[in-house]
């Protein structure tokens, strides 16, 4: 028998998962509309790869013969942003709220002894890790750029194979 506590928390962490998926998925659109092909390339993917990550957990519970539930009351993303260092900075805020979830999820798995689920999660700490660093360093090279327009043409540019160089 699924570990009741667990699961709620992998099925509370889905939804999370699902939640940044959207979030990633509705800055993207924002972006589209300001011309930043590459920044906003970035976020369609990224907006992907959460969703990825809610599958992996979906596909995990039910191998353990646990039962998943979707939220369907996400409520309406409407982040507003006065910057791509704002936008950017809004992004490093959530991943460091999701990290600390899946920080107090490791934890529950060791309290109960349930040493599958650790070591499963083990994968969304590296990852916590990756995501973390990987905007921090977006957020860095646009305080290095400045008002330089120039310089965010060509940040631009990059922002397209940032994504494509990160291991899944
Ligand atoms: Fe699935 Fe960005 O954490």
């Amino acid at each position: 028998m699924f570990n009741e506590k667990i699961q709620k928390g992998l099925i509370r962490q889905l939804n999370r998962e699902l939640e940044s998926s959207h979030i990633y998925l509705y800055m993207a659109s924002c972006i589209e509309k300001k011309g930043y092909e590459g920044i906003c390339e970035f976020l369609y993917d990224h907006s992907n790869e959460e969703r990825i990550h809610m599958l992996k957990l979906i596909r995990y519970i039910n191998k353990r013969g646990g039962n998943v539930f979707l939220d369907n009351n996400i409520s309406i993303i409407n982040i507003t942003y006065i910057s791509l260092k704002d936008l950017f900075l809004k992004l490093f805020e959530h991943e460091q709220k999701i990290s600390k979830e899946i920080n107090s999820l490791v934890e529950v798995s060791l309290q109960e002894k349930d040493y599958f689920t650790y070591n499963f999660l083990q994968w969304y700490v590296e990852e916590q890790i990756e995501e973390e660093a990987l905007i921090k360093m977006i957020l860095d090279k646009i305080e290095l750029i400045g008002g330089d327009k120039g310089g965010l043409y060509l940040f631009d540019k990059d922002m397209k194979n940032i994504h494509k160089n990160k291991k899944l």
